[in-house]
């Protein structure tokens, strides 16, 4: 059998990774700053993580929600700590995808309302739901096609007046910082304009936190620094550290019913070891006021560069806009210099480290980056 070609794939193999190295199948060493697309939060094969996962392992790995499952209330808890949403409630989910679709139809259920307001740019996955509310056609399939999804530009306060005033909408669903989009930073007042909208017409205001969340922005969710709450919270990616596991958090105002979301997968024990480790580490090692202290000195240092046409984003989570005569940059970053970065269209370097990321290993991205501009 032959693998699904849907992938464009580096010529490379892993084989080793720690704290942010990873070595290929020939011993080569490389820097980290892409995190398998913003997964690996607080590094590559932290011994704390490998060891809860183990131990879990070796006691039970899964079991459905059929029972109790203790470490889910534990995961809950320490969720709602270091996330600061301790009235909140938490359903587990797969993925990025999984966790907005789910927030999507909880809304719905919620207000029986059906219109969805989603920007320009906006990447919310590739389930039914999720992919009607991505701004790319090339990925929504006929049967995905839906005019119940409204996409509106990006921070137009007026266009989502308009798009407010018939009442049937139910969600807004934003990241606080767009990733797949280019890292566009949501504005305070553009989240504070969608927080009263939403309040004034009953409707739900869903942050997209699966790339732009978990710490990286250097608080725990990027919506954060608009000082707003959402009603339901998206995350996945970096909440386990590349063990698959996503969740949404629900406001105290929606109640929950017996059979209204559920899922085979999610919350299993395995998942939930993993997101306590990455949450233990976290609060362990002040990895959110890490992201913010390191992304702030990258993005200073970044900023003095020349050539470079500007520098978006927040903590971690960092877009360095290129022209297009230098978008070789990329490959010269990976394949000269060993370093592995994201991107996004048309020419953006997309820097989604793990939070753990040192000065050091900034320094050595910025000698290397200076190198190729020059
Ligand atoms: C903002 C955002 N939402 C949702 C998703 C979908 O997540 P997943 O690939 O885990 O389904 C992604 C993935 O890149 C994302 O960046």
């Amino acid at each position: 059998m032959k693998l699904f070609d849907v992938y464009p794939v580096n010529d490379i193999t892993i084989v080793k990774a720690q704290g942010s190295a990873v070595w290929d199948d020939k011993g080569q060493e490389y820097l980290d700053l892409y995190g398998g697309h913003a997964v690996i939060s607080i590094g590559h094969t932290h011994p704390h993580y490998v060891q809860r996962i183990t131990d879990q392992l070796n006691k039970v790995g899964f079991y459905s929600n059929s029972i109790h499952i203790p470490l889910q209330r534990e995961l809950a808890e320490k969720l709602g700590k270091v996330s600061g949403k301790e009235d909140y409630q938490l359903f587990l989910v797969n993925s990025g995808a999984e966790a907005n679709e789910n927030a999507l139809k909880l809304a719905s259920f919620h207000n029986g309302k059906k219109k969805i307001i989603a920007f320009k740019k906006a990447f919310h996955g590739r389930t039914s739901l999720a992919v009607a509310a991505t701004d790319n056609p090339k990925i929504v399939a006929p049967v995905n096609e839906t005019d119940n999804v409204i996409f509106l530009p990006w921070e137009d306060q007026e266009a989502l007046e308009i798009a407010f005033q018939q009442n049937a909408v139910s969600s807004v669903i934003i990241e606080g910082i767009q990733g797949v989009g280019g890292i566009n930073v949501a504005s305070a007042g553009f989240l504070q304009k969608i927080r009263s909208l939403c309040d004034e017409h009953n409707a739900v205001f869903i942050a997209d936190s699966v790339q732009c969340g978990y710490g990286r922005s250097g608080q725990f969710f990027s919506h954060d620094h608009a000082g707003v709450n959402a009603d339901i919270y998206t995350m996945a990616k970096g909440m386990g550290n590349g063990f698959p596991i996503g969740g949404i958090i629900i406001s105290p105002k929606f109640k929950a019913s017996y059979g209204l979301l559920g899922t085979t997968f999610g919350g299993n024990h395995l998942a939930c070891a993993a997101a306590l480790a990455v949450l233990e580490v976290i609060e362990q090692e002040n990895l959110i006021a890490n992201a913010e202290q390191v992304g702030n000195y990258l993005m200073e240092e970044l900023r003095k560069l020349p050539k470079i046409k500007e520098v978006r984003g927040k903590g971690l989570m960092i877009g360095i806009d290129l022209p297009e005569e230098l978008a070789h940059v990329k490959k010269e970053l990976l394949f000269k210099h060993k370093i592995f970065t994201g991107e996004a269209k048309p020419n953006v370097i997309r820097l989604l480290p793990s939070l753990a990321l040192t000065k050091a290993q900034a320094d050595q991205f910025l000698n290397a980056i200076k190198q190729e501009l020059n």
